[in-house]
């Protein structure tokens, strides 16, 4: 794959050079999320001499596409007191940037009522006294992200968050058109056409932790424009420094265009390759998935095929965007470089090749 040189305005090179912050690294998780005592995942409120405490995992809870989940959440009074008052239960769901929060569940007493997307999928688990948890069914890819416990009782309001994680993959997604065609509105649009939504600063951080090194700039869930550098290099933002996440910060969603990084979850279902010895069109392709009881696969379903299924195959295949790719868990001669990756030979115009079709099971 081509690294294009950054052709972006002065302004945006002088992020490049010796102004690069990392912007979401310093106090201002801390003073949104967390709270005032650091990481310590237990918040209070004082009243009538006693304190109301709310207690969510430290720690992120782990999931994946289609599963259950449970967001623990607990709360007591220090010293300990009987409350005569009915405690009501709010669930949000936080924005990436903070901004806004998305109500996902209220409940007083045994009564509950769920919002929006999480409408006959979010209930509250209040099996152990003063449990006030969490459960999501058939999480989804957007379900991904921090909520909020808030127990209210009567004027005292307390609150804390949990973290949930879906296991999934980033990656960098340019269309058709070429490098830098999209604004933030028609990125949304090609993550979900490859199965995929637009990745979180979180999730790209956890790539860029695993190695993911990418020196083409896009839209990220809020609204910033990123890339992850893991080998620091001249095009790439310089090369003094440190190997991290650029950042472009804000940018506008509709005038600004670039590419995007995608999160697609776990499978379902499996990718599986066809072939014929003559190849096939791009047409011939989504025919012959479709005759196999399959469709032809998205490039998120490759992705995830190749992380979490060790999808190996060394023969290029079409792909639903009209792209050819094919996906190496286990470096080889004559399979690219020796690196793992789904290797990526763009948009062919004319040419014959296999096809990777996705299955449910
Ligand atoms: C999730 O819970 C629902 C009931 O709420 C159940 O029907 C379904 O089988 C569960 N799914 C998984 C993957 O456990």
């Amino acid at each position: 794959m081509l690294l294009f040189p950054l052709l972006l305005g002065a302004t945006l090179l002088c992020l490049g050079s010796g102004s690069y912050q990392r912007p979401f690294y310093n106090g201002f998780y801390y003073n949104h999320v967390m709270n005032d005592k650091g990481d310590s995942h237990e918040k209070t409120a004082y009243f009538n001499g006693a304190k109301l405490v709310v207690e969510t995992p430290k720690d992120p809870v782990y999931s994946f596409n289609g599963a259950n989940v449970t967001l623990p959440c607990h709360y007591h009074y220090e010293p300990d007191l009987e409350s005569k008052r009915k405690i009501r239960i709010k669930w949000s769901k936080l924005r990436d940037d903070y901004t806004k929060e998305q109500d996902v569940l209220v409940a007083i007493g045994k009564t509950s009522v769920a919002f929006g997307d999480f409408q006959g999928r979010a209930s509250l688990r209040q099996a152990g006294r003063r449990e006030a948890s969490l459960v999501v069914s058939d999480l989804r890819l957007q379900d991904d992200g921090k909520y909020r416990c808030e127990v209210i009782d009567g004027l005292e309001d307390e609150s804390n968050v949990v973290d949930l994680r879906l296991q999934g993959i980033v990656f960098p997604y340019q269309p058709p058109r070429g490098q830098y065609r999209l604004n933030f509105h028609e990125a949304e649009q090609a993550c979900r056409e490859q199965g995929a939504v637009v990745a979180t600063f979180s999730q790209l951080l956890q790539a860029w932790s695993e190695g993911l090194d990418w020196c083409n700039a896009g839209w990220l869930a809020d609204g910033t424009v990123q890339y992850p550098i893991r080998l620091p290099r001249k095009p790439c933002g310089g090369l003094h420094l440190a190997p991290g996440i650029r950042s472009y910060g804000q940018r506008h969603r509709h005038l600004h265009r670039f590419d995007v990084f995608c999160f697609s979850s776990t499978l379902r279902g499996e990718v599986v390759y066809l072939e014929r010895p003559a190849g096939m069109t791009l047409e011939e392709a989504k025919q012959a998935c479709q005759d196999a009881g399959a469709e032809i696969a998205r490039v998120g379903q490759l992705y995830a095929a190749w992380k979490f299924l060790g999808l190996d195959r060394c023969d290029a295949g079409w792909l639903a965007d009209g792209s050819v790719r094919y996906p190496i868990a286990k470096p080889r001669a004559n399979c690219g470089p020796a690196e793992p990756g789904v290797r990526n030979f763009g948009f062919p115009r004319t040419g014959r090749f296999g096809v990777f079709c996705y299955k449910e099971r």
